[in-house]
C-alpha cells in the first residue's frame, strides 16, 4: 500500500477496470472530415434555435486531430480503460452499403495508440449519431434499420474486433426515444407520442440484431449500456407509490425487462394508452432476447416522484429536496442511489457482469484555467462519494468490473452546447488547450492505489498538487 494510505477499506477487487468515457458526437469535431456523411446531429445543431448558444459540434474539443495527445493524457493520469464511441456515419456515409475506409482508419488508429499504452478500448457501436441518409428513411422509426446497424456492426467487428475486445451495442436506448421522439430536445427532434414506443422497439431489435451479428464474428464480449435513475415515492400514499413504479417501469424497466425476459413491464400500457405498440411478432422478442457479456449502468441521480395527474404520460413529476446538492444540470447529488441501483439490478436480472459506463457531475467550472490549476471541490467530492457506494455494493455482492468517469474532457453536452462542464479535463473551449482539473488528479491517486485512497480526505490528497 502507498506510503500515507491508512486503510485498505476501499481496496477494489484486482483488474478493476478503471477509465473515462466520452461519445464522438461530443468530442470530435470535424464532423464531415475525410469522406463522412452528416449524422442527425449535424442536421440538428446547424438548425437554428435548437442548441443553446446556437453551439454545434463542428470543432467541438477538436479530438479529431488531438486525439493522439488525449491518449497520452489518459496514460500519463494511469487510466486503464476508455470508453469511446463510433460515429456510424464515418464508416458508412450513407448508413449502409458504401464504407468509407477513412472513417475506420481514425478508430483504428485511436484503438493502436491505446494498446500501445495499455488502455483497454470500449468501444460504443451508437451513441446517438444517426445517419442523416437514414433518418431520411424514417430512422428508427423504420423496421429496417435493426438489419442497417448489423451491417455497420458487422464492418466494425471485422475491423477491430482483433484489438477491441468489449463491445457496446446502444448507448442509453430511453434517452435516444425520450428526448428524440417524445420530447424533442435531442436529434432528430421529433415530439411524437405514438413514435416513441415504436423507436424504443426498433432500437432494441437493433441492438439484438447487432449482438447476433456478433456471435458470428467476434470472439470477445457484447453488451449495452442503459442509464439508470432510481425512483424513490415522496410519501407513502398509494398515488405517489403508483407514479414512482410508472416513472421507473418507463425509465429503468423498459429495456432491461425486455432485453432480459423478451417482454415490456406490464406498466407501459397504461403510461403510453393508445399510443402503445400494437402487438408485434413473436420473433422480434427472440431477437432482442440475446445473452449478454455484461451491462452498463450510467448513473448520475435519483429521483424523488410524487403523483401529479397533469402530466401526461406518467401521471407523474420529479420533487427537489430541500438542503441538498443540486449539479449544474439540477441533479441532486445522492450516492446512495448508485448503491441501491446495483442491487436492484442484481435482484432483478440476475448475475451478469456490470460496469458502470458512465458517472460523473457537471459543476461550474471557470471558462480558463487560473493559474494553471482548475479546482473542482464539488466534483471531486461526488466522485469520492460514488466511488465509495461501488465499493459498498461489490462488498455486497455485486459483480463490478469496472467504472468510467463521465467526462475525459469538457465538451458538448448536446442541444446544452458547451454551458455544462463535466469533464475531469478542463477544456479552454478558445484555444482548446486542456488542464486537467483537481478531480482528474484525485482520479490518478485513486487508480494509483486501487481505491485505497478513497478512505482518506480528499482535499488532504491534494494538498501536494
Ligand atoms: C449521455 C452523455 C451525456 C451525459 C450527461 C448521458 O445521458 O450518455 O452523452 O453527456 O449523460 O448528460
Amino acid at each position: 500500500m502507498p506510503e500515507g494510505i491508512k486503510s485498505n477499506k476501499f481496496q477494489f477487487p484486482e483488474g478493476f477496470l478503471w477509465g473515462s468515457a466520452t461519445a464522438a458526437y461530443q468530442i470530435e469535431g470535424s464532423p464531415l472530415a475525410d469522406g463522412a456523411g452528416p449524422s442527425i446531429w449535424q442536421k440538428f445543431s446547424h438548425t437554428p434555435g435548437l442548441m443553446l448558444n446556437g453551439d454545434t459540434g463542428d470543432v467541438a474539443t477538436d479530438h479529431y486531430n488531438r486525439w493522439e495527445s488525449d491518449v497520452e493524457l489518459m496514460a500519463s493520469l494511469g487510466m486503464k480503460a476508455y470508453r469511446f464511441s463510433t460515429s456510424w456515419s464515418r464508416i458508412l456515409p450513407e448508413g449502409r452499403g458504401r464504407i468509407n475506409q477513412k472513417g475506420i482508419d481514425f478508430y483504428s488508429r485511436l484503438v493502436d495508440k491505446l494498446l500501445e499504452k495499455d488502455i483497454e478500448p470500449l468501444l460504443t457501436l451508437y451513441h446517438w449519431d444517426l445517419p442523416e441518409a437514414l433518418d431520411n428513411i424514417g430512422g428508427w422509426l423504420n423496421r429496417d434499420i435493426a438489419d442497417y446497424f448489423a451491417e455497420y456492426a458487422s464492418v466494425m467487428y471485422k475491423n477491430l474486433d482483433g484489438r477491441v475486445k468489449k463491445w457496446v451495442t446502444l448507448n442509453e436506448p430511453w434517452v435516444v426515444t425520450d428526448g428524440g421522439y417524445l420530447f424533442g430536445a435531442l436529434a432528430p427532434g421529433h415530439k411524437n407520442r405514438a413514435e416513441c414506443p415504436l423507436a424504443s422497439h426498433n432500437l432494441m431489435r437493433a441492438h439484438g440484431a447487432a449482438v447476433k451479428a456478433y456471435r458470428e464474428i467476434g470472439k470477445h464480449e457484447i453488451g449495452l449500456v442503459v442509464n439508470i435513475e432510481p425512483k424513490y415515492p415522496s410519501t407513502d400514499s398509494p398515488e405517489d407509490i403508483a407514479a414512482t413504479k410508472r416513472a421507473d417501469a418507463y425509465m429503468n424497466r423498459q429495456y432491461l425487462d425486455v432485453a432480459f425476459k423478451g417482454k415490456y413491464p406490464e406498466e407501459m400500457a397504461e403510461i403510453f394508452e393508445d399510443a402503445w405498440l400494437p402487438e408485434q411478432p413473436a420473433e422480434d422478442y427472440e431477437l432482442i432476447k440475446q445473452k449478454l457479456d455484461f451491462v452498463g449502468i450510467n448513473y448520475y441521480t435519483r429521483s424523488v416522484t410524487a403523483y401529479e395527474p397533469n402530466n401526461w404520460h406518467l401521471k407523474a413529476k420529479g420533487v427537489r429536496v430541500p438542503h441538498k446538492t443540486y449539479t449544474e444540470t439540477g441533479w441532486e447529488v445522492f450516492e446512495q442511489g448508485l448503491y441501491d441501483t446495483l442491487k436492484w439490478f442484481k435482484e432483478l436480472y440476475g448475475d451478469t457482469p456490470l460496469y458502470i459506463t458512465e458517472n460523473g457531475s457537471a459543476f461550474f467550472d471557470p471558462p480558463k484555467a487560473i493559474r494553471g490549476k482548475v479546482h473542482d471541490p464539488l466534483r471531486v467530492d461526488y466522485m469520492q462519494r460514488h466511488l465509495q457506494a461501488i465499493h459498498n455494493a461489490i462488498s455486497d455482492g455485486v459483480d463490478i468490473r469496472g467504472y468510467m468517469c463521465w467526462s475525459l474532457l469538457d465538451n458538448l453536452e448536446w442541444s446544452l452546447g458547451y454551458s455544462k462542464r463535466f469533464g475531469i479535463i478542463h477544456v479552454d473551449y478558445e484555444t482548446l488547450e486542456r488542464t486537467p482539473k483537481n478531480s482528474a488528479k484525485y482520479y490518478s491517486e485513486i487508480i494509483a492505489t486501487n481505491g485505497a485512497i478513497l478512505s482518506e480526505d480528499p482535499f488532504e490528497v491534494l494538498k501536494k498538487y
